[in-house]
């Protein structure tokens, strides 16, 4: 459903550049979760907000993004507005930092199903109770404002914020990054299971490969920008042949071995 073919993606800052991505050929397929691993600096986010068009304006891409067969590399805002939200929904990174302090939860969650599937106030609101219920917070929390919210609170509202229009594919950067282990795993059982009883799509970008491989079935591993590896999930340990996958295996092994 979304293939990268050769994209590179250059910032231009300050006289400088940075390659943040080269060359990068790789797909995410429809129905399947794909993990996006690697090092921070890798250009995981660079790959997710370019799928999207988010990103700044600095940035040069190169290559081709094809949203269900429709290349929208450097296209204008108008011709991803079919996309975004409807068809592809981000989880930004941090973004259970990013909700704005003076709105309420549920008047955020309800916006963009307002905006971008044309429902009215009353139905978005319904809509909006609903989603909170399906991501475990319960409808009442719509009326709360985000300082009153845990962070594992806020992913789960930005989780249903990104789910306002029934997306078939979401991209998670880092969704359980700041998240204390016990919450870490609550937000990777509930995302689990919104991809299979949705039957959507994801690409899970991590910096921990641990934490990818129990959600995923593929692993792609990034490193300086470029894509290293394309790895099943289950048999990394064997199959990975890049340095940089073999010391993200090696630290995923000593953990398992020193769980009780
Ligand atoms: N707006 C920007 N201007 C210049 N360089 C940037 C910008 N955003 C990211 N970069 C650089 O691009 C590279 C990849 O960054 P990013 O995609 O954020 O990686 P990751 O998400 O894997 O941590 C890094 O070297 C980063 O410093
Ligand atoms: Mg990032």
């Amino acid at each position: 459903m979304i293939v990268l073919e050769n994209l590179s993606v250059l910032y231009r800052s300050q006289g400088r550049e940075v390659f943040a991505l080269s060359d990068v050929t790789l797909s995410l397929p429809a129905g399947r979760v794909t993990g996006l691993v690697g090092e921070s600096g890798s250009g995981k986010t660079t790959l997710v907000m370019a799928i999207l068009g988010l990103l700044p304006p600095e940035a040069r891409v190169r290559g081709r993004i094809l949203l269900e067969g429709v290349d929208v590399a450097g296209m204008a805002e108008s011709g991803l507005d079919r996309f975004r939200w409807t068809r592809v929904a981000l989880v930004p990174q941090g973004s259970q930092n990013s909700f704005n302090p003076v709105l309420s939860i549920g008047e955020q969650v309800a916006e963009p199903i307002r905006i971008h599937q044309g429902a009215s106030r009353t139905e978005a609101e319904k809509k909006t109770r609903r989603l909170l219920d399906e991501v475990g917070l319960g409808a009442r929390i719509a009326a709360r404002f985000p300082h009153e919210l845990s962070g594992g609170q806020r992913q789960r509202a930005a989780l249903a914020m990104a789910l306002g229009c029934d997306p078939a594919f979401l991209l998670a950067d880092e969704p359980t990054t700041a998240l204390d282990v016990i919450i870490q795993a609550e937000i990777v059982e509930l995302l689990r299971r919104t991809v299979r009883d949705r039957k959507m799509g994801m690409a899970l970008v991590s910096h921990d490969l641990p934490l990818a491989s129990g959600l995923c079935e593929t692993i792609c591993v990034l490193d300086g920008g470029r894509l290293v590896e394309i790895l099943p999930a289950e048999d990394l340990a064997e199959r990975a042949r890049h340095p940089r996958t073999r010391a993200l295996v090696k630290a995923l092994l000593e953990m398992e071995q020193a769980r009780p």
